[in-house]
């Protein structure tokens, strides 16, 4: 293989349609495929199925310049491509195991179709020892054809951002590629490995498969850790009156525990208690009842929505990670001083302004001249 790598990409999906477009700007020869076909021909008619900044310039650019194409032809995708990276979803069962269905059907898949040697590259979060099942999977595929071919399955999980995808991708602190380094072909692969992400100035960080699986658990659960601690120092503060900004300021300066991750959210605070009727906005500028969102996203949807971070001080979007519906007797009703109506549930939290910086407060205990943010 030479530098510039033919690389197929399996899932368009967040993670996969951002890795692809990015390898594409670097200049490899790059195929998405996706098995919802709908995905695919709107990229084929340069319509983008997700917003992401400077995500869409990159695609239409590559497509038209050649080096990247949208498929559902699998079987291309797979014979034509020497690095194949898995990018499907892994969703979360109601008892918290990880749905590895739709991986093991792209390790099929490319069992089923692979003609010469590859390396497989999962890049979807999922459990340590998958890519050992995943490795499982293609060989007795390969044994059902009666063939024999070589392949490598690397780790290499993905840390991006929704809403700063793109600028994760190209400049993100670190690539892990997790590899079984006892194979003799492991030099090989990581070399082609490191000469695909040469363009990239993230550090690279060669551990085992199992490592690297593990890598990516770890980094999201002591994230989970930090917020859900910080969330907990806020419910203090609010009990004491004291100000949770200047708290995290104070611990967040100590280079040990960092400033970042440490914001207290009120959507993570308490769930947003609105009637079902009222609207969320879209990033396309549209509006969704509540009662819709609800549905959509009980049944699996991804959907972001406009919203500003709790400092308030820039839009952005936000990915909705949960939805919860009850029932209530009653609902508490607020006159802002622009006359608009507010109702929701007395425990429903907002953040107010209270001597130049902000507090969360339920809606029961909001008094006449507390500031709401969305007054300022
Ligand atoms: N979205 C993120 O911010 C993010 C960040 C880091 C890691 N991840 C992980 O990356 C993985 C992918 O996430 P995502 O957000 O891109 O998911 P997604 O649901 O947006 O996209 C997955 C895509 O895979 C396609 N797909 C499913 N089965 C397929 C198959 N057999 N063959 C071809 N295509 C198939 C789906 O149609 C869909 O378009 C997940 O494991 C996720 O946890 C996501």
């Amino acid at each position: 293989m030479s530098n510039q790598k033919r690389i197929g990409v399996i899932g368009s999906g967040y993670v996969g349609l951002v890795t692809g477009a990015c390898l594409a700007k670097v200049g490899h020869q790059v195929m998405i495929a996706d098995v919802d076909n709908s995905k695919i021909q709107k990229l084929n008619s340069s319509e983008c199925p997700i917003y992401e900044p400077g995500l869409e310039e990159i695609l239409w650019k590559h497509a038209w310049k050649g080096n990247l194409k949208f498929t559902s032809d699998m079987e291309a995708l797979v014979t034509l491509n020497d690095i194949l990276f898995i990018c499907v979803g892994t969703p979360s069962g109601e008892d918290g195991s990880t749905d590895l269905s739709y991986v093991i059907s792209v390790a099929e898949t490319i069992g089923k179709y692979m003609n010469v040697d590859k390396i497989v590259i999962d890049k979807s979060t999922v459990p340590v020892g998958t890519g050992d099942l995943v490795g499982k999977t293609i060989n007795s595929k390969l044994l059902e054809r009666g063939v024999e071919h070589s392949f490598h399955v690397v780790s290499n999980p993905e840390f991006l951002k929704e809403g700063t995808a793109v600028k994760d991708l190209m400049e993100g602190e670190r690539i892990v590629i997790g590899l079984n380094k006892d194979r003799v072909d492991s030099d090989d692969v990581l070399k082609n490995i490191l000469e695909m992400y040469e363009p990239f100035p993230g550090k690279k960080i060669v551990m085992g498969l199992r490592e690297a699986e593990i890598t990516k658990y770890a980094a999201n659960a002591f994230l989970m850790v930090k917020l859900t601690f910080m969330n907990e120092i806020a419910r203090l503060c609010d009990a004491t009156q004291a100000n949770v900004m200047e708290v995290i300021e104070g611990i967040g300066s100590d280079s040990r525990i960092g400033e970042k991750f440490l914001l207290p959210g009120p959507g993570s605070l308490s769930g947003s208690c609105f009637p079902g009727y009222y609207k969320a906005i879209l990033p396309d500028s549209t509006k969704i009842t509540l009662e819709e969102l609800y549905l959509r996203v009980s049944n699996g949807e991804k959907i972001n929505i406009k919203s500003t971070d709790h400092l308030i001080t820039k839009d952005e979007e936000k990915e909705i990670l949960e939805v919860s519906k009850r029932t209530v007797e009653e609902l508490i009703e607020f006159t802002l001083s622009d006359g608009r109506i507010i109702r929701c549930t007395e425990d429903h939290l907002f953040p107010i302004i209270r001597n130049n910086s902000m507090i969360l407060k339920k809606a029961k205990d909001i008094k006449g001249d507390d500031l709401f943010v969305s007054s300022l």
